[in-house]
């Protein structure tokens, strides 16, 4: 039988603001099993950033229980959670979050600092990375000079750095073209062929369509929790959005190996830590 990598139970987020309270989540029970690969949607307001947030340890819910692979951490203190965040869960965001600062391979190599990864290997990693997701040739540029669909093809080798099991990414493609949005779908697609848990949020039925499981959350609440036997796998990119454009094999390719096991080897016995809280 599968495990189950996370299991909630009465899940509750209640929001205060001074005199302000918002109730959003109502208590959600969910397991999510290895390797599958579920989408959330639901109207505007309905609470997945919020679900999402919790599930991806960037917030702790109000009450209830989240099993992270067993360990409890709905109680766990900023610290706690922003490592528990960093080794297992990689986070894309609608609106990709780089440091506009950095360049691209510099964002990547981000949380490898947090993870204190010795520079040369995030380097290595980083480039690694972003050539594996056909950004080979724009390692030096800022994100201000990549195209929307080469950021989130950033964001997404940085959500990899650390070879986490866990993918999560909350509306990916809600910023994109459509060309630019199967390109990041076949990305998650080869990810998930992988064997990685991937959980994203969407309001597209469309790229639902990629997912295995489908969760639809109301006013807080999952109203509905289907297998999808016809996800939509591997899609041709029918015309280059960019100049560098992801064809299925590519992107086949590029996610296949795309970790080098010594790098995380490295990570766990060499633990130079340079930085303090994650925040990617
Ligand atoms: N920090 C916050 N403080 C108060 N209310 C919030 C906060 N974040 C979200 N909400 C409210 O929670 C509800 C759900 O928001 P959200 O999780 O962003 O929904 P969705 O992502 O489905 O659009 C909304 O009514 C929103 O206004
Ligand atoms: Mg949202």
């Amino acid at each position: 039988m599968k495990q189950a990598v996370i299991s909630l139970e009465g899940i509750t987020k209640t929001y205060v603001n001074g005199k302000l309270v918002v109730p959003v989540l109502h208590g959600i029970d969910l397991n999510i099993y290895e390797g599958e690969f579920t989408s959330i949607m639901g109207p505007s307001g309905s609470g997945k950033s919020t679900f999402m947030n919790i599930l991806g340890c960037l917030d702790r819910p109000t009450s209830g229980s989240y099993k992270l692979d067993g360990e409890e951490v709905a109680t766990l203190s900023d610290d706690e959670l922003a490592f528990v965040r960093n080794k297992r869960i990689g986070f894309v965001f609608q609106s990709f979050n780089l440091l506009p600062k950095l360049t691209a391979q510099d964002n990547v190599a981000l949380p490898m600092v947090y993870a204190g990864v010795p520079k040369k290997e995030r380097k290595e990693r980083a480039a690694y990375l972003l050539d594996s997701l056909g950004l080979g040739e724009r390692l030096d540029h800022l994100p201000a000079e990549l195209s929307g669909g080469q950021r989130q093809r950033v964001a997404i080798a940085r959500a990899l750095a650390n070879d986490p099991s866990i993918i999560m990414a909350d509306e990916p493609t809600g910023n994109l073209d459509s060309k630019s949005s199967v390109d990041v779908m076949n990305i998650f697609t080869n990810l998930y062929n992988e064997g990685r848990t991937i959980i994203l949020v969407t309001h597209e039925p469309d790229i639902a369509t990629f997912a295995s499981r489908n969760i639809v959350l109301r006013d807080g609440y999952i109203v509905e929790d289907k297998q999808n036997p016809n996800m939509a796998g591997l899609q041709t990119v029918q015309a280059p959005t960019e100049s560098v454009a992801v064809s299925p094999a590519t992107a086949q390719k590029a996610v296949k190996s795309v970790i080098p096991k010594t790098v995380t080897e490295k990570v766990n016995t060499e633990q130079t830590n340079e930085g303090g809280t994650s925040h990617v």
